[in-house]
C-alpha cells in the first residue's frame, strides 16, 4: 500500500485534527494578585475572554515550581504548583472552570532538563562521582588539568550561547565532573540512556493526566537522547543547528520510543490524551515524531520561521505535504509563540506588517490540520523593543537573541492606570498593585481587548469570524481530517494552497493587485477592493463551484 493510500484510511475525525489551541503565556496573561506577575487566579478569571474567541483549548506554558531563571523553564517540581502563580486548588478549578466553558487544557512538560535546584540534581551534586545518582545526568569527568579553568569533555555549545557544560563542583582538586546543559548552566539536561528517568517522567504525566489535563506540549522533544557516547560535533556553532537535525548531538532513534510509551499512556486515559511536540526539525525529520503510534502534533517549525515571501511558503509548505504522506500526520500550524519574535514584527512592522499579519493568520486557520495561536496574536500585538534595564531572558544574557519583546504582558484596557488591566488589582483600588514584571510601551492601549471587542474590523473580531468558518466548514465535512495542501505560486506572487478539489486559500504577497482564480470567497483578512481581484497583502479562503 503507497503512503498516500494508507493516509486516506485514517479513522474518523479526532477533536485535535480540527483543534486551534490558544497558547497562555501564564506571567503575562492576567495578574490576579497584582503583583505584577501574571497567575492562575488572573488567567482564571480571564478564561470567558478565551472561550468566546471560538478556540478548542488552551496551551499553558510552565507554571510548576521554579527558580524562573528561564521563566519557568527550569522545573523544580513536575508535579506542583509556583507560588508566583498560585496554589493546586487554584490550578483544580482553573480546568475545572476551563472544562466547563469547553476548554481543553494543555500543558507543558519540560522533560529534557529540570533546575539545578530539583532535588534529584541537587542529591547527584552531593553524592560526588561515579554515583547513581550522578548517573540522571549528563556527568562527565573533564580535563585533569584544571589550572586553565578545565577543558570541558565536548565541543558542543549552548542553545543560549556558550559552552553546554559546567563543572559540577568547581572549587574542588578531586571533583573533575562537568555535566551538561543544552541551554544555561541552572537548567542540567537528564540522562534519558538511564531507565529511572524514563520511570520518573511516567510518573509526571500520570500525574496530570490523573487530574484531567487534557493533553502535553513537549518540550525540545527531539533532544532528550545525545548521540551516544557524546561525541564532538562537527558544526562547531552548537548543539541545536536551527531546523537542521544534528545527528552528533540530538535527533536519534532511541527517542521515539519514549513517545511510543507516552502514547500508550496517552491512550489509557478517556478521552484520549493529547501530545504535541516542540520538534525543531526540517518536516521530513519532524514529521517522523508524528507516526501513528508517537505524538498526534508536532509543530511545523520550517514554517514558523518564515518571512514573507511566496516562494519559501510554497517550498516548505510542499515540504511539509511530502511529509505527511510519509508518515500520516498533518502539520500543526503556529506563527508566533513565546519564543520568536511577533509576526507584524516580521513580516515588516507598522502598518504593512499587521496586514500581512492578518493575511498569514487567515491563510493558517484555512490550512489542513490543527493550528495554534499565541496570547496577543489575536489582538495583532507586534514586538516589543524592550529596554535594555528591563530585559530578564536568559538567552540575551548569555549572549543570543531576546525573546521579552514577544513576552510583554497583555492589554486589557485602553486607560493606563498601571498596566492598562493587566492587573485585575487595577479595579480593585483597595489593592496596591506592582508595575508589570516586563514594561509595556508607549501606545499598547491602542491594541487593548476592550477596544477591539468594539470594533468589527479588528483582529480580535477577524479571528473569532475565522474560527466561527472554520467550525461550520468542518461541521459541514467540506474540511476533512484527510485534506491535504498543495501549494503553489500563480502571477508571480499569488501564494495558493489547494485544500481540497472543493477548497483553497489564496495569499497576495506581491506589490500589485493579482486575480484570484474563480470560486466564492468566505473570508478575506481585508476587506475586497474588487470582485476577482486581491489587494496585496490580503488573503482569502475560497470555495469553488
Ligand atoms: C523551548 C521553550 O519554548 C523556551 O522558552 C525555553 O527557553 C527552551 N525550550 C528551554 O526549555
Amino acid at each position: 500500500m503507497s503512503p498516500v493510500e494508507e493516509t486516506a484510511l485514517a479513522p474518523a475525525a479526532e477533536w485535535w485534527q480540527s483543534a486551534v489551541i490558544y497558547q497562555v503565556y501564564p506571567r503575562s496573561f492576567a495578574d490576579g494578585d497584582g503583583d505584577g506577575v501574571g497567575d492562575l487566579a488572573g488567567l482564571t478569571a480571564r478564561l470567558p475572554y478565551i472561550a468566546s474567541l471560538g478556540v478548542d483549548g488552551i496551551w499553558m506554558t510552565p507554571f510548576q515550581p521554579s527558580p524562573q531563571v528561564d521563566q519557568g523553564y527550569d522545573v523544580s517540581d513536575y508535579c506542583g504548583v509556583d507560588p508566583l502563580f498560585g496554589t493546586m486548588e487554584q490550578f483544580d478549578a482553573l480546568l475545572s472552570d476551563a472544562h466547563a466553558l469547553g476548554l481543553r487544557v494543555l500543558l507543558d512538560v519540560v522533560p529534557n532538563h529540570c533546575s539545578s535546584e530539583h532535588p534529584l540534581f541537587q542529591a547527584a551534586l552531593a553524592a560526588g562521582p561515579g554515583s547513581a545518582e550522578r548517573d540522571m545526568f549528563h556527568f562527565v569527568e573533564g580535563s585533569v588539568d584544571m589550572s586553565d579553568g578545565g577543558v570541558p569533555p565536548n565541543n558542543w555549545q549552548s542553545v543560549f550561547g556558550g559552552r553546554a557544560w559546567s563543572r559540577a563542583n568547581p572549587g574542588s582538586p578531586t571533583d573533575k565532573d562537568w555535566y551538561l546543559h543544552l541551554f544555561s548552566p541552572e537548567q542540567p539536561d537528564w540522562n534519558w540512556r538511564n531507565p529511572a528517568v524514563g520511570e520518573y517522567f511516567d510518573g509526571v504525566l500520570r500525574f496530570w493526566f490523573d487530574k484531567g489535563v487534557d493533553g502535553l506540549r513537549i518540550d525540545v522533544a527531539h533532544a532528550l537522547f545525545k548521540a551516544d557516547g557524546l561525541p564532538d560535533s562537527p558544526s562547531a556553532g552548537g548543539v541545536v543547528d536551527g531546523l537542521r537535525s544534528n545527528p552528533q548531538v540530538s535527533d536519534q532513534e532511541e527517542v521515539h520510543e519514549v513517545y511510543r510509551r507516552w502514547r500508550t499512556l496517552a491512550e489509557k486515559y478517556e478521552p484520549h490524551r493529547l501530545l504535541v511536540g516542540e520538534v525543531n526539525l526540517e518536516p521530513a525529520r519532524a514529521a517522523r515524531y508524528t507516526r501513528a503510534d508517537e505524538m498526534q502534533q508536532a509543530f511545523a517549525f520550517a514554517f514558523v520561521k518564515l518571512g514573507w515571501d511566496p516562494a519559501a511558503w510554497a517550498a516548505v509548505g510542499n515540504e511539509l505535504e511530502a511529509a505527511r504522506q510519509l508518515h500520516g500526520a498533518t502539520p500543526t500550524w503556529a506563527l508566533e509563540n513565546h519564543d520568536i519574535v511577533r509576526s507584524v514584527t516580521r513580516f515588516g512592522g507598522g502598518e504593512v506588517g499587521a496586514l500581512r499579519a492578518r493575511a498569514a493568520m487567515v491563510a493558517l486557520l484555512g490550512l489542513p490540520g490543527p493550528a495554534y495561536l499565541y496570547q496577543g496574536q489575536e489582538l495583532g500585538l507586534p514586538e516589543v523593543d524592550v529596554p535594555l534595564e528591563s530585559r530578564v531572558d536568559p538567552m540575551w544574557a548569555r549572549g543570543g537573541v531576546c525573546r521579552d519583546g514577544a513576552r510583554v504582558p497583555l492589554p486589557w484596557t485602553a486607560h493606563d492606570a498601571l498596566s492598562h488591566g493587566f492587573s485585575l488589582a487595577e479595579a480593585a483600588p483597595a489593592v496596591q498593585a506592582s508595575e508589570p514584571w516586563l514594561p509595556q510601551p508607549e501606545g499598547w492601549g491602542t491594541h487593548a481587548v476592550e477596544l477591539q471587542q468594539q470594533d468589527p474590523e479588528s483582529p480580535l473580531a477577524l479571528v473569532a469570524k475565522a474560527l466561527e468558518l472554520r467550525r461550520l466548514l468542518w461541521k459541514n465535512e467540506v474540511f476533512g481530517p484527510n485534506d491535504g495542501g498543495t501549494w503553489r505560486i500563480e502571477d508571480g506572487s499569488l501564494l495558493i494552497c489547494e485544500r481540497s478539489t472543493d477548497f483553497f486559500v489564496a495569499v497576495a504577497m506581491g506589490t500589485e493587485p493579482v486575480q484570484l482564480p474563480a470560486g466564492s470567497v468566505l473570508l478575506s483578512a481585508a476587506p475586497l477592493a474588487e470582485d476577482g481581484w486581491l489587494q496585496p497583502n490580503n488573503a482569502v479562503w475560497v470555495l469553488r463551484g
